[in-house]
């Protein structure tokens, strides 16, 4: 027999809540003739059988209904399902703890980097950067490596795979040319950016009379602008073209410095709504901007899909949408329209190859295998997702 100071503890609760037990009748203590009360080692159990019932998220009250009566199962079902949520919850913040806390092994990093780009990006964002990466390395995390602890190793790959590439997404002359036609007026001062290694910069460099800036946060591409452009025959280039390595998101020229700002498949890296309005400054009243993006063919896609691009472009739309994001953003859309299937095939036959030839060599590398399903999941789902081309007009 226990005295309640010894009940207190066996079970680690207060004198008092025993006392509120007992006058639930959830343990009955003895009363002696001393005015003690004694209770026995069924009240201890008793106590621990509750405070389970309790863990699992019963009330006091529900314990004793429990105990008294035939179960709730209604009750405990509803119990079960509030618990479920609870326990999710809770391993999400673990899997957070643990990814933050680098113990990689424990936990798939990458699934909780693609939850909190997906759930909070900014706040994700801003938390790589107080970890000590730089811009350029956050952005690469959020759209390519999703994985702090093998990022480096996850970049390196990534780059030796696209360095032998002259494609850096789908595109082609022939997507460029369109656009070109499309413009209302002929631009004098063009600003590219994210030119890669300048295939739309040759296009609009041979058929535009203006300056073009070119910029790109990535040298190595830019070197690959600079030696395209020796190699054309000068009668070609209409235009003058200097390169800048900057960052999207912070461009160093004045307000209304361009009458056109072109972005094939670049974006996005920073948001295409962002875009639109962090960029409109720098165009005159008037300037164009013609931009591509990766959109949803279908108002109903499908799981498989949904579920790809939520994990690598959560931001992904509809044509539909992305049009109605222009006009709201201030500008008036000229013409849109989607790659044809060559574009694609600039980009994907190339890459194909390359991973083929580097597959021995890289055996093991998360970089090659993303970007093989990459490739296998466009050919599977090609009619559901596609690229667009924007021309539009800014509207002061
Ligand atoms: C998908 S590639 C497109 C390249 C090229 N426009 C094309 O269509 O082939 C995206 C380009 O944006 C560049 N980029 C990435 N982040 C950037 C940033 N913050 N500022 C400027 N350029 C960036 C990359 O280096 C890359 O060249």
């Amino acid at each position: 027999m226990y005295r309640i100071s010894e009940l207190t503890n066996q079970v680690g609760l207060s004198r008092t809540a025993l006392l509120y037990y007992e006058k639930l009748g959830l343990i009955k203590g003895q009363r002696q003739a001393n005015g003690y009360r004694l209770y026995s080692a069924l009240d201890v159990e008793q106590v621990k059988f509750i405070q389970q019932l309790q863990l699992g998220g019963l009330s006091l009250k529900e314990c004793k209904t429990c105990l008294a009566h035939q179960v709730d199962k209604e009750m405990l079902k509803q119990r079960l399902a509030k618990l479920d949520e609870e326990i999710l919850q809770k391993q999400q913040a673990r899997e957070m703890l643990a990814a933050m806390a680098g113990l990689n092994a424990e936990v798939n990093e990458q699934s909780w980097h693609q939850k909190a780009i997906h759930d909070t990006p900014k706040a994700h964002f801003n938390w790589l950067l107080t970890q000590g990466f730089s811009e350029k390395e956050a952005f690469r995390m959020k759209w390519l490596s999703k994985n702090m602890t093998q990022h480096d190793q996850y970049m390196a790959d990534f780059m030796h795979v696209f360095d032998g590439l002259e494609r850096w997404g789908p595109g082609g002359e022939s997507e460029t040319l369109h656009a070109l036609s499309l413009l209302t007026s002929k631009p004098k001062r063009v600003l590219e950016i994210g030119c890669g290694k300048g295939l739309a910069t040759k296009v609009l460099a041979q058929h535009l009379k203006a300056e073009i800036t070119a910029v790109d946060n990535e040298e190595t591409a830019l070197a690959s602008v600079k030696q395209m452009l020796q190699s054309q025959p000068k009668v070609k280039l209409k235009s003058s073209v200097k390169t800048l390595c900057a960052t999207m998101t912070d461009l160093p020229f004045e307000p209304n410095s361009f009458d056109m700002i072109w972005a094939e498949s670049s974006a996005y890296i920073m948001g295409v709504e962002n875009a639109l309005t962090a960029w409109k400054p720098l165009l005159t009243d008037n300037g164009l901007l013609v931009f591509s993006d990766l959109v949803l063919l279908t108002n109903k896609p499908s799981k498989d899909v949904t579920a790809h691009w939520q994990k690598d472009y959560p931001d992904i739309q509809t044509i539909e949408t992305r049009r109605k994001q222009i006009a709201k953003a201030g500008y008036q859309l000229i013409a849109d329209f989607t790659y044809q299937q060559a574009s694609w095939d600039n980009y994907y036959l190339p890459l194909q190859q390359r991973i083929n030839e580097l597959s021995t060599g890289m055996k093991g590398s998360q970089a090659l295998a993303d970007l093989s399903r990459e490739v296998e999941f466009y050919l599977k789902y090609q009619k559901e997702y596609g690229y667009q081309m924007f021309a539009a007009q800014f509207k002061l």
